[in-house]
């Protein structure tokens, strides 16, 4: 992992979250916490942002000496206009979710599938080497997870949406090594009879509407793990039915949320912060 040009000794440091709407975003509550478990000066500031003022804004980012930002819906692929540089994720994704502001420059990363990732595999399945994942939907989260999820050696990703051509598109743009492959959600039932791990990465059963689920569990092999990215319900309708009714192992999407900002954090600071820490800071602001 690169790292940002301060240290924990070099002084208060100046960081944020833009976005519309914003007022409901948890990160300044959990990095807030993360500076202070590290015993860092630190601001993390909520800018309401929209999109007409997307450039103004970048442009007092670098005048006001921030060390970065987090960008979220609806900027995160508008705001690649501004920046001088790309990191590979952010390139291969197509959308920036942290900006490094170091040498002068502004360098957009994507630390949403990273963090996934690395959550699933403290919190659920430690070695997804050879691993046979189907994901739930095609949109931008479920894009970022794949990026993420091939550079663990699966043996087969298998990606499923409600229209199934943009499962085949995305599937598309990955090279043969590792075989990605695009169905309807129709096609699902008899695909889920060889998955280790299935994904959802649709808003199907996110709150106001956590009755909705995104497929019938009694498809669900028994015993697979189920993961979802939604952290709002901590556990959704999947979940709770996969675990109760199919005895699979669960894993939320809380831990995505603190992943993708500690890691975002490890690109301006340098070095890993306090995830316990930030993690309940998240749980305690949901309560
Ligand atoms: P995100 O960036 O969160 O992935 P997105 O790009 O809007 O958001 O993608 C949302 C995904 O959830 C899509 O795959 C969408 O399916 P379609 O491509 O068919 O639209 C899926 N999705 C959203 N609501 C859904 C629903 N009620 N049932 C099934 N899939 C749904």
């Amino acid at each position: 992992m690169s790292t940002a040009n301060h240290t924990k000794d070099k002084g208060p440091v100046l960081l944020g979250v833009i976005g519309d709407p914003i007022a409901h975003s948890k990160s300044p509550v959990m990095m807030a916490a993360a500076f202070g478990a590290a015993g860092i000066a630190g601001e993390y500031r909520r800018l309401h942002v929209k999109s007409d003022q997307l450039e103004e804004t970048l442009r007092d980012i670098r005048g006001q000496g921030f060390l970065g930002i987090n960008v979220t819906i609806p900027h995160k692929v508008a705001v690649m206009d501004y920046l001088d540089e790309l990191d590979e994720s952010a390139k291969k994704i197509g959308a920036v979710n942290t900006i490094v502001h170091a040498n002068g420059k502004l360098k957009g990363y994507n630390t949403d599938g990273a963090g996934y990732v690395r959550s699933l595999r403290e919190e659920a399945v430690s070695d997804l080497t050879g691993k046979t994942v189907m994901l739930l939907g095609a949109g931008g989260a479920s894009r970022g997870i794949v990026y993420a999820l091939l550079q663990e050696r699966p043996k087969r990703v298998i990606i499923v949406n409600r229209t199934e051509d943009k499962a085949r598109q995305l599937a598309g743009e990955y090279s043969a090594e590792i075989p990605v492959e695009g169905y309807s959600m129709e096609q699902a039932r008899e695909l889920l009879l060889g998955v280790d791990i299935l994904i959802n990465t649709t808003s199907v059963g996110m709150h106001p509407q956590t009755e909705d689920i995104p497929l019938p569990v009694d498809i669900i092999p028994e015993g697979i793990v189920v993961s979802d990215l939604i952290y709002n319900p901590l556990e959704t309708k999947l979940l709770r039915e996969s675990r109760l009714l199919r005895g699979c192992k669960v894993h939320g999407g809380l831990g995505m949320f603190v992943y993708q900002g500690a890691i975002a954090f490890e690109y301006w600071l340098g070095f890993r912060p306090d995830v316990q820490v930030m993690r309940q800071a998240v749980l305690d602001s949901l309560t």
